[in-house]
């Protein structure tokens, strides 16, 4: 799983990132290059076009739903299964999962998880989609393994630390 968290747990406003940070989606385009994304449709309707060089794959109930460039499923389960046989065939080590927050909360619910990226943005804008918060990450048995802290560079709207946490 792979996700950028504000301080105050704020993940998205209006189905976008509320913020700009250069860093992070260097940081994020270099952790998912090659690895199928597993992501849910109101997050692909926000990117509004599939990830290049990576295999898509959107989640969506809606039978009508098609795009370019992805592999549209109608459930969580099916993602993973087809994420999966790609690895198969492909090669790869990891499936992501980049969100929004219902695919989040399903995949953890679920313990489908085994390693979160995340990205601490220091600043704490509005939002209506939010993230667990790092107690609940601990309660699931998450425990942290890096942390690099960054200042933000000319294209950031704020510092960051990128925080890897597995179980
Ligand atoms: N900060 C970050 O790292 C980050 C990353 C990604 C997204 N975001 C933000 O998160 C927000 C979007 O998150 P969200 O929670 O609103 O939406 P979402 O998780 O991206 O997508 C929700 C949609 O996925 C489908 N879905 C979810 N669970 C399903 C299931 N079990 N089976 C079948 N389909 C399922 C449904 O599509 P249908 O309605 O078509 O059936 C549902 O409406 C945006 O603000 C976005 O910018 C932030």
């Amino acid at each position: 799983m792979i996700v950028a968290v504000a301080d105050n747990g704020v993940i998205g406003a209006g189905n976008k990132i509320p913020w700009k940070c250069s860093s992070d989606m260097k940081y994020f385009r270099k952790a998912t290059m090659g690895k199928p994304v597993i992501m849910g449709r109101k997050t692909f309707e926000s990117l509004g076009k599939p990830l290049v060089g990576r295999k898509n794959i959107v989640i969506s109930q809606n039978p009508d739903f098609e795009a370019q460039g992805v592999f549209r499923v109608t459930s969580i389960d099916r993602a993973l299964g087809l994420a999966l046989s790609s690895l198969k065939k492909e090669g790869g080590d990891e499936v992501m999962v980049i969100g929004g927050g219902a695919i989040y909360v399903q995949m953890l619910q679920n313990s489908l998880v085994c390693r979160i990226y995340k990205t601490q943005i220091h600043m704490e804008p509005q939002g209506d989609t939010h993230f667990w918060p790092d107690e609940e990450l601990h309660r699931l048995g998450f425990v942290e393994v890096s942390r690099e802290y960054r200042e933000a560079g000319p294209k950031d709207e704020a510092d960051m630390s990128f925080i890897v946490l597995e179980k």
